[in-house]
């Protein structure tokens, strides 16, 4: 446990190196089945079910670097625990991509290579490399495992095996080569549906003005609610928050500039660029929309949001908090991201935002300055007021750093209580997991993978949600790295190695 209070000298001086750093970002060729048997701790008996995690897993192909983590394919990792005992199992998800690229074993699909769907640079802007990665996320829904990627449809995997069955189209709802957001919320009791738990999702088809596509799958997994909304200008939008009644967007300030890109001399991600003095739109999408009711955009100051952590209504305000940056760094063609340079750019802070919207009117306030990402809630919250977040943080207070520690925030007394694994360790997206049965918000467990570089291999972090203080209640060590990924999650299933 290190102290919230860090000194001035401390901040100064970095709490990790760059080489250190660098090591989590090589590749993972081997895939693994084993029981975690080096153990620091003990596994709670009563954390029972199954962490998924997903994140490119290659960040080369035989040797030729691929430019941006974001290229690379997406790797499953899973990590079940059952009866105090955790077993380990990573897959690549086999892509078409995937196997074109070890077959050939060479890097098939950048610049010229790449082939382009019909319709134009409008039907391809988020194909950065016209290859399916399957890298971003990674759920357990309606008894599909899904490995999720923003500009296309689903890969189904078997959640025994983590086989690749194929891409899903839930019963046909989707067509092919449709977007499926990486970022579904999970909205435990909808009102529509009986109190029963749904999952909301979007896609994001831009262009001069943008399509917005709501998508709503009851328990067994099928699309019960579909809808479509055209919003004006250009969308760079990532992920989205919900409500009991609403869905909500953030449309970052960017240009999009399409001739570097249709011309095929930059990637589509190298052609967005940050309008530092254009405001954000926030796009209020009703979930259940009555005649007449349309979509509402509401302004505030410029910045840029990749994750919301949740939103709620009061009365005829939405509340919503999000990781805001002041300004977006491009992608440069010739850059390489294991040189990044942090102190240049700017960190993620947490600001809470109050939609009014009755007159329009935004308020927002910055609630936590440390740099911060990947946060993650009590799943019984989602959409609903909440007291408690957990997230990824900086080792400092202050400045742009890597992710080495997790911070947990109490909305309501602002306390905070901080974990760091510093300086050599490096920090995943944590996950929140209740303990069964129990009732109150923060009881429960807190994983997260964290890149220990001392022995470069992964650890599998257990915390006590409710006290940070008390350490790692458990230190699971991974007999290999696991390069930093990007989402996962738990469900309550024991899928027990086969
Ligand atoms: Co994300």
């Amino acid at each position: 446990m290190q102290s919230s209070k860090i000194s001035e000298s401390a901040v100064l001086e970095k709490s990790y190196t760059r080489a250190d750093w660098q090591g989590g970002y090589q590749s993972l060729t081997q895939e693994f089945d084993y029981w975690i048997d080096d153990i620091e701790g003990k596994i709670p008996p009563e954390l029972q079910g199954t962490l998924f995690r997903n994140g490119p897993g290659l960040l080369d192909i035989n040797g030729q670097r691929i430019h941006h983590p974001f290229d690379g394919d997406g790797m499953i990792s899973r990590i079940t625990f059952a009866n105090g005992r955790a077993h380990f199992r990573n897959r690549f998800v086999r892509t078409e991509g995937y196997l074109a690229e070890q077959q050939a074993g060479k890097i098939l699909y950048r610049g010229v290579f790449g082939t382009q769907k019909p319709g134009g640079w409008l039907a391809n802007i988020f194909d950065f490399k016209i290859k399916h990665i399957a890298n971003t996320n990674v759920i357990y829904w309606g008894d599909k495992l899904l490995a999720l990627w923003e500009a296309a449809e689903p890969y189904r995997l078997d959640p025994y095996t983590l086989e690749t069955l194929g891409k899903e189209y839930f019963n046909g709802v989707l067509s092919a080569g449709e977007a499926f957001s990486a970022h579904p919320r999970f909205d435990p009791s909808c009102d529509r549906d009986g109190g029963e738990p749904c999952l909301v999702n979007f896609s994001i088809q831009p262009g001069l003005s943008t399509k917005i596509t709501i998508f709503e799958l009851n328990l067994a997994g099928e699309i019960v609610r579909k809808h479509a909304h055209s919003v004006p200008g250009f969308c760079f939008i990532h992920d989205f928050v919900i409500t009991r009644n609403y869905c909500i967007f953030f449309q970052n300030p960017v240009n999009f500039n399409p001739i570097p890109f249709a011309l095929g001399i930059r990637a589509a991600g190298e052609c967005i660029q940050f309008q530092p003095h254009q405001p954000t739109r926030i796009i209020v999408i009703p979930r259940f929309p009555q005649p007449g009711q349309g979509v509402k955009i509401l302004e505030t100051q410029s910045g840029f949001v990749f994750h919301h952590i949740n939103a709620f209504e009061v009365g005829n305000e939405i509340v919503i908090d999000s990781i805001c940056y002041e300004s977006l760094p491009g992608v440069e063609p010739e850059s390489d991201f294991r040189q990044v340079n942090f102190e240049a750019n700017a960190p993620g802070h947490l600001w809470r935002f109050h939609l009014n919207l009755q007159n329009g009117n935004v308020q927002s306030k910055l609630i936590e300055s440390r740099c911060c990402e990947f946060p993650s809630i009590n799943p019984a919250n989602v959409g609903r007021p909440y007291q408690y977040f957990y997230i990824g943080a900086a080792h400092a207070e202050i400045g742009n750093a890597p992710l080495q520690a997790l911070l947990k925030i109490d909305l309501e007394s602002g306390e905070r209580q901080l974990w760091s694994a510093a300086p050599r360790g490096f920090m995943g997206e944590p996950i929140f997991v209740p303990r069964p049965g129990s009732h109150r918000e923060d009881d429960g467990w807190v994983l997260a993978l964290v890149y220990d570089a001392t022995f470069h291999r992964s650890d599998l972090v257990i915390l006590d949600a409710s006290d940070f203080s008390k350490g790692a209640i458990a230190r699971l060590h991974l007999k290999h790295h696991i390069p930093y990924g990007l989402h996962g999650s738990f469900s309550s299933e024991v899928f027990a190695p086969t």
